[in-house]
């Protein structure tokens, strides 16, 4: 029987057993019912997306922390005692939290949440307030307090939370901050004036640094540093992103030197510049198809010590005027590349990452990986820098949360908030008369 779970017909076969269906999902599957009945067992709703999801199979010899998928009513009943006796005080009653940083609980998954309390037990989640609270207690008493959390209603997303709109698209915004660049650098970077810097196929670190120096008048330009008085780091990010995503090209002005002179003088240059001007190194500035004024202004400065860089002061010292002519020259009549960027994802596409593991918009159909939709925003963003720095170790998540940048942790954090969270289906037996 799939698409349903028919309570009454469950009770008509066994009439033990007593079913609590919680939030069931539009719709889902359950296992065959022999198995429904012999364990009490918990069933993951809302994952009705088209053969998205294999459902997990749960067998009863998973693992140790399975076990509690196999909670009976009274060991619910039990961990409702030890929760609010220890629990509520942070993490809300009916495990919504009102906390900064403290997790929603209520609703996630039981596998998952005995896991963690585990892993605080065994201080490996770093320190913080629970290692602390679960110090005293057993086994036992964990896993029943991991599924009574597990039985009660997930937290309903609310205006609030998530409310944080997603920041605009980097990009776009680089583009719109660049708008009044484009008189000297050119449209798109690429300089139509002699003696301005193109500012395409450049790293954006180097770019960012550029600026900064600028800012700071460690590198000396009035009109640059006047130019940058007002912009944000943010913004030079995204100024520094929008140009390295621009397609490059030579730009468009005229080099007087000789060219072939120059490409042989360059190779004392390659070494770090590479052979045809194109760096692989971020803090290495790309010469192929800059504007040659620049290039020549660029060597000038340095050799006069007006812009100070000790590495290129030196070799810079060494070069006549017709030298730095020819290998401007040079440099100006090379293809210039893109730089190693990439079009930073938009906060849905890394969901799409990001839901292989934690389930269609958040929510969990495996009872060990935790269900991320409605959860606190606060505590999604603390979390992804925590697996980030390593405060908070996970294979799995080091690899996913290096690759992010802080906007991006923003921005997921805000989508997962939003979602709406869809809890765990629990078919609870009542313990047997007798035992404990
Ligand atoms: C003093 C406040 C406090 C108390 C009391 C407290 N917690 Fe926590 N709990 C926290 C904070 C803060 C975090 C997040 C810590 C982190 O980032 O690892 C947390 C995290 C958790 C997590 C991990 C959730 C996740 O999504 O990874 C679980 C499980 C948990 N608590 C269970 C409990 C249980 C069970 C009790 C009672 C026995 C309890 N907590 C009592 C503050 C508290
Ligand atoms: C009025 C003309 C003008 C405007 C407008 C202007 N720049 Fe410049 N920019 C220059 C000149 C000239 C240089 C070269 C200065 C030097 O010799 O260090 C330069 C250099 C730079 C460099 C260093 C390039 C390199 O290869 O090291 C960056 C980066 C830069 N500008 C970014 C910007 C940004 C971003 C804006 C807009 C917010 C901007 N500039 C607006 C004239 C301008
Ligand atoms: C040891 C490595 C190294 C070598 C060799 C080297 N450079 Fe550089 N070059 C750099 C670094 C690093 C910078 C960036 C310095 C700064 O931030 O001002 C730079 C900057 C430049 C710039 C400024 C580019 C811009 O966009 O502002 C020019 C022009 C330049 N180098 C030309 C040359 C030439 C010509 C040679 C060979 C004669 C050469 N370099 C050899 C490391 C090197
Ligand atoms: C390969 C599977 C996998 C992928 C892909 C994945 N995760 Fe996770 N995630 C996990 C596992 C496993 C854990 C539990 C790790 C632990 O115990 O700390 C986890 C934990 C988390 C937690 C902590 C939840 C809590 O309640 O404390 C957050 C937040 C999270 N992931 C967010 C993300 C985001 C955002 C992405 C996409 C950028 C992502 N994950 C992609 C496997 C994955």
């Amino acid at each position: 029987m799939q698409g349903s779970i028919d309570a009454t017909s469950l009770n008509r076969r066994e009439a033990r057993v007593r079913i609590f269906v919680r939030h069931m999902g539009a719709c889902f599957r359950c296992p065959s019912l022999p198995t429904l009945v012999a364990i009490v067992g918990v069933f993951f709703a809302g994952t009705c997306f088209e053969g998205a999801f294999a459902q997990p199979r749960i067998n009863s010899d998973d693992g140790p922390e399975l076990r509690t998928l196999y909670a009976n009513s009274q060991d619910i009943e039990e961990g409702k005692r030890i929760v609010e006796s220890s629990c509520t005080g942070c993490h809300g009653a009916n495990g919504i939290s009102e906390s900064p940083g403290v997790p929603h609980l209520a609703g996630q998954r039981p596998a998952y949440l005995y896991l963690e309390l585990r892993a605080y037990q065994a201080g490996v989640r770093g320190e913080n307030a629970m290692n602390n609270v679960v110090r005293p207690l057993s086994d036992d008493a964990l896993f029943k307090a991991a599924a009574y959390f597990a039985s009660l209603d997930p937290p309903q997303t609310n205006a609030a939370n998530g409310a944080k709109a997603a920041a605009p698209d980097p990009v776009q915004a680089g583009k719109t901050a660049a708008a009044g660049c484009a008189g000297c650098h050119g449209d798109g970077g690429i300089s139509k004036t002699p003696g301005m810097p193109s500012l395409v196929g450049l790293d954006p670190k180097y770019l960012v640094a550029a600026m900064k120096a600028y800012k700071s008048g460690q590198r000396k330009n009035d009109m640059m540093k006047s130019m940058l008085a007002s912009v944000t780091d943010a913004s030079m990010n995204n100024i520094a992103l929008y140009y390295a995503l621009q397609k490059p090209e030579r730009a468009q002005t005229p080099a007087a030197g000789d060219r072939v002179a120059g490409g042989t003088a360059g190779a004392a240059c390659a070494g770090c510049h590479g052979t045809d001007g194109v760096s692989g190194n971020p803090a290495t500035p790309s010469l192929a198809g800059q504007d040659a004024a620049y290039l020549g202004s660029a060597l000038q400065a340095y050799k006069q010590g007006t812009r100070s860089d000790e590495t290129m002061k030196g070799l810079a010292a060494s070069l006549d005027d017709g030298a730095v002519r020819n290998l401007a020259a040079f440099y100006a009549s090379q293809e210039p590349k893109p730089p190693n960027v990439r079009q930073p994802l938009t906060a849905e596409e890394w969901a799409q990452r990001c839901d292989r593991c934690h389930g269609v918009n958040g929510n969990s159909s495996d009872p060990r990986l935790p269900a991320l939709a409605a959860q606190r925003l606060d505590y999604l963003e603390k979390v992804l820098q925590d697996y980030r720095t390593g405060a908070r170790k996970s294979p799995q998540m080091a690899a996913m949360s290096n690759v992010l940048t802080d906007q991006d942790i923003t921005n997921v954090a805000a989508h997962y908030a939003r979602q709406k969270a869809r809890g765990v289906v629990f078919v609870v037996l009542p313990s047997k008369p007798g035992t404990k």
